[in-house]
């Protein structure tokens, strides 16, 4: 095995690490404290390509591999989530959806626009009655002539209160459930289509999310990603990919937490030694230390065979859905320890730590709360146990 990442990975990991630190890191506490979202340092990322990081030069993006994408993607969460959220719904959910589905055309308009970072995209499956149950969904788009009218709510819509193209999925054949679903790439300019209310959140305050309102919005049948009815399947490959991302952004928070705790360990001083001197707090940080190893390698295993994938056309569910569980937990573990290893100072908004752990919770809930990772991954690995004996395990 080789675990060596290639001189170009290196490089965009490096650019990344960089402009977080030169652009976002002086802003991160103000923007999470004032719930702001981050327009300027956005738009500079688009200029430096890591809004399309995986999408072909061609199509407006920066050409490179999902390893490069999990490394920039970790440097910028490593700053602050918010701008990793906001960077991994664009990259992953958006992106690489109009790249895997959409028409030549659909990528002309729509794809370059996003991948060089002049538009912003959301992706937009969840309803009120429709979260983990991802296909109950009530929204409908009815067909009139080479048009689709689309009506209803959608809900926690990350980037959607200043996305200018959202996939939508809507039901167009209720009675066909998963097999009547649709996507849409809608416009948020045209009428009929409107911001509804917006989330106050416990962290990632600076990634806005919200509902979005259709009201008779008319979609042109050009505007259709896929074929009618196969949204669900759409939805859930685009959700594969999203889960690598959420695994590299519960990493980046992560390895924050862990750096500034052992490094608050050795300067805090308490019954005439550093901290760091007392064994609980080597434990602690032994143990976040391993965990971050652990993070480390099911994310890039996650990438390495999303990359794989492209080539041989073979799922990477398993090892994407294992990757942002494993990650997610972890990283509220240990923003935990690192606030536990800062004491009152870690519970304090003059420290990161805090915010780390505020932010670190959500990984464990959108792209598939942990009990949804839970579900894929054991139906993945009992029908590959299935195959083999024979047996037939649909569920
Ligand atoms: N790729 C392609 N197709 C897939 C698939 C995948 N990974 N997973 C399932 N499918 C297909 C199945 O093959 C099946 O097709 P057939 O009927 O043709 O056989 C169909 O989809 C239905 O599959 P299931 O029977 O497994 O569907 P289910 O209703 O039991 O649901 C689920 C499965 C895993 C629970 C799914 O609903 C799910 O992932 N729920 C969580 C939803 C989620 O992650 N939401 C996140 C919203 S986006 C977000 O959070 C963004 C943000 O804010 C940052």
């Amino acid at each position: 095995m080789d675990f060596r990442i290639t001189e170009e990975q290196r490089m965009i990991q490096e650019m990344a690490r960089e402009f977080a630190q030169r652009e976002i890191a002086p802003i991160a506490k103000e923007i999470d404290e004032e719930e702001r979202f981050p327009h300027e340092t956005v738009r500079k990322m688009g200029e430096l390509g890591l809004m399309g990081i995986e999408i072909p030069e061609e199509y407006g993006g920066a050409g490179a591999d999902t390893i490069s994408y999990v490394l920039a993607l970790k440097e910028i969460a490593r700053v602050c989530a918010s701008h990793a959220v906001i960077m991994s719904v664009q990259n992953s959910l958006v992106a690489y959806g109009l790249w895997k589905f959409g028409t030549e055309e659909q990528k002309q308009k729509f794809l370059i626009p996003v991948a060089s970072g002049k538009k912003l995209g959301a992706y937009s499956l969840t309803e009120p009655q429709a979260g983990s149950d991802a296909s109950n969904l009530l929204t409908t788009a009815v067909r009139d002539g080479d048009w689709y009218v689309i009506n209803g709510r959608k809900a926690w819509v990350t980037n959607g209160p200043h996305a200018d193209y959202i996939i939508v999925f809507t039901v167009t054949d209720k009675s066909r459930r998963h097999h009547g679903i649709t996507a849409f790439i809608v416009d948020t300019k045209r009428e009929g289509f409107s911001v509804g209310k917006v989330e106050k959140k416990l962290g990632i305050r600076a990634a806005h999310s919200g509902e979005i309102i259709f009201e008779n919005y008319r979609a042109h049948v050009s505007e259709r990603l896929g074929e009618e009815g196969q949204g669900f399947k759409i939805a859930m490959h685009i959700l594969d990919t999203g889960r690598i991302g959420i695994a590299a952004q519960a990493w980046g928070i992560a390895e924050a937490a862990y750096e500034e705790a052992a490094r608050y360990a050795l300067q805090r001083e308490a019954f005439g030694q550093p901290i760091a001197r007392f064994q609980a707090i080597q434990f602690y940080l032994a143990d976040m230390r391993t965990r971050l190893e652990a993070v480390k390698l099911l994310t890039l295993q996650a990438a390495w065979k999303k990359m794989q994938s492209l080539q041989t056309g073979e799922p990477y569910t398993q090892e994407a859905s294992m990757a942002k569980l494993f990650a997610s937990e972890a990283a509220v573990e240990i923003t935990r320890k690192a606030i536990q290893i800062h004491g009152g100072v870690g519970y304090s908004r003059e420290f990161n730590v805090e915010r780390y752990y505020r932010d670190a919770k959500i990984t464990e809930i959108y792209e598939g709360t942990s009990e949804i990772q839970r579900i894929v991954i054991a139906r993945n690995l009992l029908q590959g146990f299935a195959r083999e004996l024979g047996i037939d395990f649909k569920k």
